[in-house]
């Protein structure tokens, strides 16, 4: 590491425009100077999910407004940057275009290297951004677009150990509080129930827990949900309070341990690497979750492994984990051209299989 960098990130890939400036000096920890991040909710709440040409029509509007706001709270001007980093995949594909054309743009108008970003190396390296956590470590993602254990081994270099064939947790949180006509976004809400309610009322199947392997599977989950509720209502005419609490802790129960299962099995996995210091990073909205996370936070103590979380704003989408993962990026020499594309598919892990699941924002990876 050899020069202080200073990267203008973007982010458009599912419902949050985003902009950031992001520093790093030579052996120093990157310190973010700037994060703006313009959220798309109200736009998509009318429809029950990400309307892709909404999306890409707020993106393009909000981008510019993003960008000048970015550089203004970091107290920097273009002229003061070295690259700019976009988000080029994988995530709807229109919204991934706006961002991908806004960084040409400026990148054509001042000269600036362009390089181009994966947003799941956004996630996966954002440790690296808050804690400064040294390769290799092993992380889970987990939201409502996203569900996958990787091993990071480097800033290109990810092997992922399997991940949701189907929903994202996030989704099933988001179908499970639609389902019983609580508010959006449903994990929050689903979790706040889960607290008054009996886990052991119902029993939720554990999908894919009697098969090796860290694949997930979170479909099944609402279909089930949607058979007890239909049940009860058949049964007493309608849902009690109670009922309804009991519901969402049976829901939460069966995401707890399977998440808990799965993630023993990441870590013995990532073990047999014999890494120096484990660390089990976790990152996406579902981490907000207290019982997945204490869960999570019981397996890694148990098996000798630290675990992180970044703070909230950085687990979620935003635009400095992609100006940092273009740092990393920078530093190994990489750059693009004016011929970089916009990918709507782009696994992390080039060599394994592509999963079937999609998520609710869109085909990831
Ligand atoms: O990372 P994120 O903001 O966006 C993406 O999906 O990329 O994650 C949002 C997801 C939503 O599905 C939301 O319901 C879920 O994270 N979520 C939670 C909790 N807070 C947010 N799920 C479970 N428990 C929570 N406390
Ligand atoms: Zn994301």
């Amino acid at each position: 590491m050899v020069q202080t960098l200073t990267v203008l990130g973007l982010e458009s890939s599912c419902d949050d425009t985003a902009a950031a400036v992001v520093r790093q000096s030579p052996g120093a920890q990157a310190e973010i100077l700037s994060s703006v991040v313009y959220g798309q909710t109200e736009l998509h709440s009318a429809y029950g999910g990400v309307v892709p040409e909404i999306a890409a029509r707020a993106h393009a509007e909000k981008l510019d407004i993003c960008v000048e706001q970015a550089l203004t709270q970091a107290n920097t001007s273009l002229g003061d940057l070295d690259a700019i980093a976009v988000t080029a995949g994988p995530g709807l594909i229109g919204g991934v275009m706006s961002g991908v054309m806004c960084a040409k743009g400026l990148s054509a108008a001042t000269g600036l290297p362009l390089i181009g970003v994966n947003h799941l190396a956004g996630h996966a390296l954002t440790p690296r951004l808050t804690d400064g956590i040294a390769f290799p470590y092993l992380m889970l993602l987990v939201s409502g677009g996203h569900c996958q254990y990787l091993i990071a081994h480097g800033p290109e270099q990810f092997t992922r150990l399997g991940g949701t064939i189907d929903d994202a947790p996030g989704e099933a949180f988001d179908k499970t509080a639609r389902l019983l006509g609580l508010p959006q976004p449903g994990g929050p809400a689903v979790e706040a129930e889960a607290r008054g309610g009996d886990p052991e009322r119902f029993r939720f199947p554990r999908p894919l827990l009697d098969r090796p392997g860290c694949d997930l599977s979170f479909s099944g989950l609402k279909t089930a949900l949607m058979r007890m509720r239909d049940q009860i209502v058949a049964e007493k005419n309608g849902l009690t309070r109670q009922d309804r609490a009991d519901l969402c802790a049976g829901f939460q129960q069966a995401i707890v341990d399977t998440l808990a299962e799965k993630t023993r099995r990441a870590i013995a996995l990532y073990l047999e690497g014999s890494p120096p210091e484990p660390v089990i990073a976790v990152a996406g909205g579902v981490a907000a979750n207290s019982a997945i996370r204490s869960a999570l936070e019981t397996v890694c103590s148990e098996m000798g492994a630290r675990f992180t979380a970044p703070p909230l704003a950085l687990c979620t989408d935003n635009a400095a984990m992609i100006a940092f993962a273009g740092i990393e990026r920078f530093r190994t020499g990489a750059r693009d051209g004016l011929d970089l594309t916009a990918r709507p598919r782009w696994p992390l892990d080039q060599t394994s299989p592509s999963m079937l699941g999609g998520g609710k924002k869109g085909a990831k990876a």
